[in-house]
């Protein structure tokens, strides 16, 4: 019996690496309970998000779909004034109080906009116990270390092969392969579009939210008294009309009902169709936050699109509520949103040189928040957000 069984639970995510991916060459964002992306347009805090919605994409849809949905390998690599190099991700967690794990992929271009997997590494800590594999272009080495007891390849005689273009993790062979899935499905983008939570849906049977919302009546359909009677409390702090929600069946697609109270004029039902977008995108992003696998990582950007400056105080406040158990990522254009936050949730996102950085705030614009001449949001408005090194 593994010493170190009670700090699985215990998961947190530490970082995230990228090199030569999307707008970035080289960079690292640290996380934490609640932190927050702010940036220029285009600076290239979306692609740090894609990362982590890459990763999340390899256990659930594999590698090939993964790639296939940022827009194939060729649009993945950072293109610069040079050749292009190959790309790579790395994510760093930990689990309880024990050493920090990784998993992290290297991918190489093939002939014809193709790629393989150069590389593929992981190291998990549970404690005292150890769990690794490398994966490089002609092999695979895995090994077990428990009760310090070793276990590998050569003691099992369990032999592996995995297509160039697949990641390891979908292949169970070793205990790390099987909590780096783990550890990249618990995380979850949110990017709400609320036309697709409008439109009449199809039913799915998948329990994973779709980041745009479009399976949101499908998961809802799986919540129970608890979580209905959260998401109408949630929602209500927002949009304080809405008494409650119905699942409609029309044909052969779904969508739901908002029940508002008219006054005088008593309840009225209304189709997500003619709700606002603001309604629609607040209530997406709280059947985000009560999915029935629940996230440990949530990515939500832009969370003040369509909201009014009142319900945004209420929104963020739930998130950081949230994020007591959930670790939560935003981005952000907002000033209001920054004036909540701690300087140390804030991470700058600026582009220099053909390329993406990130890093947090720097000494000389923390001092005058600390003597309360300025609140982090008067910095933003006024451009003096600057970062630690550029
Ligand atoms: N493969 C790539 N190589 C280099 N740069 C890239 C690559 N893919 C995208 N970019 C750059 O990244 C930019 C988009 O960055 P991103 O979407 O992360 O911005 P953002 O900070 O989220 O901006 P906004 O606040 O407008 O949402 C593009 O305009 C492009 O310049
Ligand atoms: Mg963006």
């Amino acid at each position: 019996m593994s010493s170190a069984t009670g700090t699985r639970d215990q998961l947190r995510y530490l970082s995230i690496e990228l090199t030569h991916f999307l707008s970035f060459r080289e960079a690292k964002i640290e996380l934490g309970d609640f932190v927050a992306l702010v940036g220029p347009n285009s600076s290239g805090k979306s692609n740090a998000m894609a990362a982590i919605k890459l990763l999340r994409d390899i256990p659930i849809h594999g590698l090939p779909v993964a790639i296939a949905r940022r827009g194939g390998f060729d649009q993945l690599r950072h293109r610069s004034s040079g050749r292009p190099y190959d790309p790579g991700i790395r994510i760093n967690f930990q689990f309880g109080d024990a050493k920090a794990s990784f998993y992290e992929i290297r991918l190489a271009s093939l002939k014809g906009k193709q790629y393989e997997v150069k590389r593929e590494e992981a190291k998990i800590y549970f404690g005292a116990d150890e769990y690794t594999f490398v994966r490089t272009r002609d092999s695979i080495h895995w090994r077990d270390l428990i009760d310090g007891k070793a276990y590998d390849e050569a003691s099992s005689k369990r032999r592996v092969r995995v297509p160039p273009g697949q990641s390891v993790i979908q292949f169970a062979f070793s205990e790390a392969g099987f909590w780096v899935s783990r550890v990249l499905s618990l995380t979850q983008n949110v990017e709400i579009n609320p036309s697709r939570v409008g439109e009449l849906q199809e039913p799915s049977s998948t329990r994973e939210f779709e980041p745009d919302g479009s399976n949101l009546v499908s998961i809802l359909e799986l919540f129970d008294k608890d979580e209905r009677a959260q998401l109408i409390d949630y929602i209500q702090s927002i949009v304080p009309g809405v008494e409650g929600y119905k699942i409609v069946h029309l044909a052969d697609k779904l969508s739901v009902a908002f029940v508002q109270n008219e006054g005088a004029q008593g309840n009225r039902e209304f189709l997500a169709k003619q709700m606002s977008d603001g309604t629609l995108r607040s209530f997406a992003i709280f059947v985000a936050l009560l999915q029935p696998v629940r996230p440990r990582l949530l990515v939500v950007e832009e969370p003040e699109v369509a909201i009014h400056l009142g319900a945004l105080h209420t929104l963020v406040q739930i998130l950081r509520e949230y994020s007591a158990d959930c670790q939560v990522i935003i981005t952000t254009h907002s000033a209001d949103i920054i004036d909540d936050l701690d300087l140390d949730d804030i991470r700058v996102v600026w582009s220099e040189d053909g390329a993406s950085h990130v890093s947090l705030v720097a000494e000389h614009s923390r001092e005058p928040v600390r003597q309360g001449l300025i609140t982090p949001g008067a910095l933003l408005r006024s451009d003096a957000l600057d970062p630690l090194s550029a």
